[in-house]
């Protein structure tokens, strides 16, 4: 893995009799291309820090996660190419003696030389306390360790190579629609388009008559984050400080933090679908029939629930005529296998 997005990824197209109905244009973005393991989002949030983790000479990628976790299986997968160990602290202890129940997750992980340990959740809840930390550190001195999720301020940099080929895709996009879990990829998606040079980001000029108003106005862009989590409000100052905090840093280009373009972004709360890996008939269903029309895999806790958030968005009228709306595929795909 080098600092570069090693393949361009597809913006296909969605062809629907309900976007023309809704006078809107769909496209995919299929980010869940962009590396053959270490799929989606997950590669933008690992970059920077598996270069700091070189930059500190460590020899360990130490992180967390559920039974399920994305994040787990691709940290393993990132430290097996780039020549890391790597420890996963796994939430639940009853799978410490049954390798038999681990879930395809933990078997991928574990192929990849992934030590996991087990512990109970009490103990799991304290993975981000400051003694904690500062414990495994002393314990693992060899190590870098990432947080569950992979979200820190490196993460939240990662973005904008992404950002920059989707728009060089499709320069007037006006809604992007991503799943967010931590929030991490939310942040980074605002902080990269934020970064988005003038070249393209296209000026619209409405159609006037009046000499006062035919003035050249910026293309409004919103940024929409699916939590599929419940009751993910508290989330909203998380994601303000990432975005805040990788604005004040210049770690990847020059960008004056007092130049960069405001762009709208929102955290969508209603659409978790009961919850955290919940799925109900009804998304199921629309999971089944999405895939079945477009020939486009999802995964059920993250990518679909985004989509589906989608649907709903244009069904009730939130999304303006001819707007031009990309949904952008973070991968995920490793989890539909249990
Ligand atoms: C496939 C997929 N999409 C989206 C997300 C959400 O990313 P974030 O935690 O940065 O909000 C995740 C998180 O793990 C994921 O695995």
């Amino acid at each position: 893995m080098t600092a570069k997005n090693p393949i361009k990824t597809p913006l296909t197209p969605l062809d629907s009799r309900l976007f023309d109905k809704y006078q809107v244009k769909v496209w995919i973005k299929r980010d869940d291309l962009n590396h053959p393991t270490v799929q989606g989002n997950k590669w933008h949030k690992l970059k920077y820090n598996l270069q700091q983790a070189r930059k500190m000479n460590k020899t360990t990628l130490l992180t967390f996660g559920g039974a399920y976790s994305n994040h787990i299986v691709a940290t393993a997968a990132a430290a097996n190419h780039m020549g890391f160990k790597s420890i996963g602290f796994i939430r639940g202890d009853e799978l410490a003696n049954h390798p038999e129940k681990w879930s395809h997750t933990l078997k991928t992980a574990a192929a990849n030389g992934m030590q996991l340990q087990f512990i109970n959740r009490q103990d799991y809840r304290q993975k981000s306390d400051e003694n904690t930390l500062k414990n495994l550190q002393l314990q693992f001195p060899q190590a870098y360790i990432l947080p569950e999720g992979g979200t820190n301020d490196l993460a939240v940099l990662g973005f904008d190579d992404l950002m920059t080929e989707t728009t060089q895709q499709c320069p007037d996009w006006t809604h992007l629609f991503t799943a967010t879990g931590t929030g991490g990829t939310l942040a980074g998606l605002v902080h990269a388009s934020q970064n988005l040079t003038p070249k393209i980001t296209p000026k619209i000029t409405p159609q006037s008559n009046t000499k006062s108003e035919n003035k050249t106005k910026t293309l409004s862009r919103h940024i929409l984050g699916v939590a599929v989590l419940k009751n993910a409000d508290y989330l909203i100052p998380q994601i303000q400080n990432l975005i805040y905090s990788a604005s004040q840093k210049k770690y990847h280009n020059d960008v004056n933090p007092n130049q960069t373009l405001p762009v709208n972004w929102r955290l969508l709360t209603q659409y978790h679908g009961g919850g955290y890996a919940k799925q109900s008939s009804e998304s199921r269903q629309f999971q089944t029939e999405f895939e079945s029309q477009f020939s486009i895999l999802l995964d059920p806790i993250y990518t679909n629930k985004m989509v589906y958030a989608f649907y709903q968005e244009l069904i009730k009228g939130n999304i303006k005529p001819g707007s031009n709306i990309i949904l952008l595929h973070t991968g995920g795909l490793q989890g539909r296998t249990r």
